[in-house]
């Protein structure tokens, strides 16, 4: 445990290092997610403004039997990214009612919320037979000892998170550990007017404000950062050439912050930007050619009333 604690801070320590190092400064989006982060971006999920969760929540529960019936009979459910698998359930549901057995897969770093989710979910289905994976997705093998056919679900916009030819790797690395006939349900967000997306990633409570400087926040935490939080302004941009949001945190001024364990004094002038996030939006086209260089056939996308969010199940050939 200690090792891996050890480790992981070495890890978060190499990442900060290289981001504020670079020119222009970034830090990668997997850092929002330490505990505080973590229910931060819960509660955006229930904004006003971030529509997403609404959306995909929506789809699901309307077409998960049409869903489950077109991936097929006797399915082994995988999911990337699961987390507290509360959307889940809608399609763990409508396959309880075609499977004696349903077994579920689900795939997270964090242990705790694993066990938590696989706990409630066994107690609720009594179907569902759940086998949590703790992993990142570093390394998929494990998908090779799961049983044919499987459906794997990456649901929640995570794939945004990923710049194109990330998302297009990911997807083939995951392709390599499939076989024909299995099945892939892929969650986008879609392109729509800025006046939709900028909101949804600059709230009116501004909780997406403070997730944002939350970053800033665990390097104080853990590598004995003096950020001041104050002297940062969150920024939520619409990017339309490269067809995603963007989210920075613009320094209030010229500072110079001490961070005791890199051993390293990071300067910023007034109105830099530190840039913390990408999150793409799709169209239809784009997810079934990204789907097709990967190989992958996509079956049908669904999208909710207002068409602003896609839920695509692709098949693997
Ligand atoms: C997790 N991910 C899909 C979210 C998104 O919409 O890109 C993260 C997020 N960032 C700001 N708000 C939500």
């Amino acid at each position: 445990m200690i090792a891996i604690e050890q480790q992981r801070v070495s890890e978060i320590a190499e990442d900060v290092f290289a981001g504020l190092s670079g020119q222009p400064k970034s830090l990668p989006a997997k850092l929002f997610y330490d505990a505080a982060g973590s229910d931060l971006f819960e509660q955006i999920t229930q904004l006003p403004e971030y529509y997403l969760t609404r959306a995909e929540t929506e789809i699901l529960a309307r077409r998960a039997g049409d869903i489950c019936h077109r991936a097929g009979l006797g399915l082994t459910v995988v999911e990337l990214g699961a987390g507290t698998a509360q959307k889940t359930r809608l399609l763990l549901q409508a396959l309880s009612k075609r499977q004696l057995i349903v077994p579920y897969v689900p795939v997270d770093v964090c242990e705790p919320a694993l066990r938590e989710a696989a706990d409630a979910l066994e107690r609720d289905y009594p179907a569902v037979r759940v086998r949590p994976q703790v992993s990142d997705f570093s390394d998929l093998g494990f998908l090779r000892h799961t049983r044919a056919p499987r459906l794997v679900l990456y649901i929640g916009s995570s794939i945004g998170n990923f710049d194109p030819p990330d998302a297009l790797a990911l997807m083939r690395r995951l392709r390599a550990e499939l076989s024909e006939g299995d099945h892939l349900l892929l969650g986008t967000d879609l392109v729509k007017d800025r006046s939709v997306l900028v909101p949804a990633y600059d709230d009116a409570a501004g909780v997406t404000a403070r997730f944002n400087k939350n970053v800033l926040a665990r390097i104080n935490r853990e590598l004995g950062g003096q950020f001041d939080l104050d002297q940062f302004e969150h920024v939520a941009r619409w990017n339309p050439e490269a067809s995603r949001m963007e989210m920075y945190l613009r320094s209030r001024c010229d500072q110079a912050v001490r961070i005791a364990q890199l051993e390293m004094t990071v300067t910023f002038a007034a109105g830099e930007l530190l840039h913390t996030e990408n999150s793409h939006k799709y169209t239809v086209p784009g997810v079934r050619r990204m789907l097709s260089e990967s190989g992958y056939a996509l079956t049908h996308t669904w999208t909710d009333a207002r068409e602003w969010y896609g839920v695509s199940l692709a098949k693997v050939v």
